[in-house]
């Protein structure tokens, strides 16, 4: 089952920016690019465990602060020659609110 936890506006966010959502899984980033698109990832780079909504938002990727991989904001899939995968959530704009699917978070947490 799908449920759509409402995050705040979409305004809330910046541009080629990120906002935290802490989850019982662990802290999940937002990311809004130039075009206001959304997307939503594990804040956590599978390398050393960056932040990765501090990290630099391009185009649909998103390169991690510590050491500069880049990941594939749609996929999670790293680019490149490093090998990588970020955990990603279903996330869409209604009316200027930004929703995080959480079924998958819940679904962990009573794993
Ligand atoms: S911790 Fe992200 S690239 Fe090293």
């Amino acid at each position: 089952m799908t449920r759509y936890l409402d995050i705040g506006p979409l305004d809330d966010i910046p541009r080629e920016g990120a906002r935290v959502v802490k989850t019982a899984m662990g802290c999940v980033a937002v990311f809004r690019t130039a075009t206001d698109a959304v997307f939503a990832l594990d804040d956590r780079c599978p390398h050393k465990g960056g932040p990765l909504s501090e990290g630099i938002v391009h185009g649909t990727s998103v390169t991690c602060p510590l050491h500069a991989w880049v990941f594939d904001m749609g996929t999670g899939a790293a680019q490149g020659a490093d090998e990588g995968q970020v955990a990603t959530y279903d996330v869409r704009v209604e009316a200027g609110r930004v929703l995080l699917d959480t079924s998958r978070i819940l679904r962990e947490r009573a794993a």
